[in-house]
């Protein structure tokens, strides 16, 4: 999709489809009032004022009426979305209600459509909070961008009806703050697309996306963003002792991928690198397919565990974009991916493994590999120098039952780094929730046979025994953990998304490192 911001009136521009945004103002008070439209244009207003006053159309989030033919403007549709209720109106709603706008102009075949750029100042500040230009255009790209794919590459009968052009249009008016509202728009245009591209990885098939073709990915997309890429396969492993990784990877005749990728920040003219700098390693769990190994997962269901790559999709994602955007701090991308499989040669229960930090552990269930890859690459990560690491996971279906598919679980070792995360989530729009791993949960992982165990000594808290065995390998340094199993695969179509892959963590990982540059 090609997309453009243009400052000229929205009422005369020559479109298929314009879309312009409305919001709940009743509070409950007197009468309910009518819906209220953001924009400051008489000609729009008084092109919807008939419908509006009818009462058919109450704003409510992803709700939409289109109106053929309206009068007085030149588009040959307008398009009304909703976007709940005033008061708590926020990004995130401009983001669904530019993707609710591009969802409903796909089945019926409008390839170019235009939405007119949210003005908050048509209501007064009773009814709503500013919000900043460059955060509504960021927004707006986003939603837009991230509601064009339906991931049916794989069906004969597919129509593409991706959009060719979407338009924001912004008032002459607004022109005051349009390097803000542009340079939201670019930023908005950059991470979208990294997280597009992650989507697109996870929803390959497992006989498609080997760990091998993962790593052809990952290497093809640093070469084109100028990032330095190395994919290392069962030698490496060996050689860097990644006992753990190893393991898991032994029951697939698929060879297991180690991507490193990695940006550096460029120096300042004369300038020397500060020597305190820090370093992120961001470290994705990228199993390409999940059986279980010889403790074998049921059948039902299984096929969805060609997704249990979402965590190493998120770190390809986020690099890409870190590629884009040049952000002034050094960061490692890194990939542990390997295919967890039932086989002669596979890990079995009751066998001990030495991860690279030197660790013996006792698999206790195959299935709980995830945490075995991840061990070895947040210990490979902290002896590349890295002082700050984040990991994403499709880690433990205990996490799931915890949190549902609206929350990530959020976990970390060092406060003033949560607090860091979660001051960008605002930014991201993503939900995530912390759950505890404290000392207290220590005991759980504790092996008679070997130094810790892949698995909790009993059911409970799976999602946090998963991570403090991570926070074994992780030790002192900042860290935090976000399982994301049950964000990482959308079930139900919604108005502003399809169903498929969410390409969940890319946007908050993206701007957490972001947050630490100058
Ligand atoms: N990949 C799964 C976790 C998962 C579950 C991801 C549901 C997405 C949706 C992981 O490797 C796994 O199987 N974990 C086990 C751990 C258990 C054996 C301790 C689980 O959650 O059941
Ligand atoms: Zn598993
Ligand atoms: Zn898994």
């Amino acid at each position: 999709m090609d997309t453009r911001l243009l400052f000229q009136d929205a009422d005369a521009f020559v479109i298929p489809m314009l879309a312009v945004f409305a919001v709940d103002v009743a509070t409950g008070k007197d009468a309910t009032p009518l819906p209220a439209l953001l924009t400051t244009s008489d000609t729009i207003s008084r092109a919807a004022e008939r419908v509006l006053s009818s009462g058919e159309f109450k704003a409510s989030v992803g709700e939409t009426l289109l109106l053929h033919a309206p009068s007085g403007i030149k588009a040959e549709r307008l398009l009304l979305v909703g976007l709940g209720k005033a008061k708590s109106l926020s990004v995130d709603e401009i983001r669904k209600g530019a993707g609710t706008a591009v969802r409903t102009a796909k089945p019926r075949g409008f390839r170019d459509i235009a939405i007119a750029f949210p003005e908050d100042h048509a209501l007064s500040d009773e009814h709503l909070e500013d919000l900043p230009c460059a955060l509504m255009s960021r927004a707006l790209v986003e939603g837009a961008e991230l509601a064009d794919p339906d991931y049916d590459i794989y069906r004969s009968d597919r129509v593409d009806r991706s959009l060719r052009t979407l338009t924001v249009i912004a008032r002459e008016a607004e022109k005051a703050t349009s390097a803000e509202t542009i340079a939201g728009f670019e930023e908005g245009r950059i991470i979208a697309a990294a997280q597009n591209f992650a989507r697109d990885l996870v929803n390959e098939p497992g006989n498609v996306l080997t760990p091998t073709e993962l790593g052809k990915r990952a290497a093809s997309m640093c070469a084109e963003v100028g990032l330095a890429c190395e994919v290392h396969s069962t030698e490496k492993l060996h050689e860097l002792k990644m006992g753990a990784f190893w393991a898991v990877s032994q029951g697939s005749p698929e060879p297991p991928a180690l991507i490193v990728m990695t940006y550096e920040p460029k120096l300042e003219k004369g300038g020397s690198p500060q020597v305190d700098a820090p370093v992120f390693g961001l470290v994705g769990k990228g199993i390409t397919f999940d059986t279980g190994g010889i403790s074998l997962k049921p059948g039902d269901g299984m096929e969805k565990m060609k997704y249990d790559m979402a965590g190493a999709a998120a770190m390809i994602g986020a690099m890409r974009a870190i590629a884009q955007l040049k952000p002034s701090v050094k960061v490692i991308g890194i990939v542990c991916s390997a295919e967890n499989m039932p086989d002669g040669k596979a890990f079995k229960p009751g066998d001990v493994v030495t991860a690279m930090s030197g660790k013996t552990i006792e698999i206790i269930n195959t299935d709980a590999e995830g945490r075995l890859v991840l061990a070895d690459g947040l210990h490979y990560a902290k002896t590349l120098g890295c002082t700050h690491l984040i990991d994403a996971a499709t880690l433990t279906g205990a996490c799931v039952v915890a949190l549902g598919k609206d929350n990530v679980g959020l976990f970390s070792n060092d406060d003033d780094t949560f607090i860091q995360f979660l001051s960008v989530l605002r930014k991201s729009g993503e939900k995530y929730w912390r759950l505890p791993c404290t000392d207290d949960y220590r005991e759980q992982i504790k092996s008679q046979i070997a130094d810790i165990m892949n698995t909790g000594a009993h059911r409970w808290a799976g999602a946090i025994t998963a991570a403090m065995f991570l926070k074994e390998f992780a030790q002192d340094t900042p860290w935090l953990h976000l399982d994301i199993a049950g964000c990482a695969w959308i079930d139900e179509q919604r108005s502003w998304i399809a169903k498929g892959p969410s390409g969940i963590a890319v946007r908050s990982i993206v701007e957490w490192v972001r947050s630490y540059a100058t």
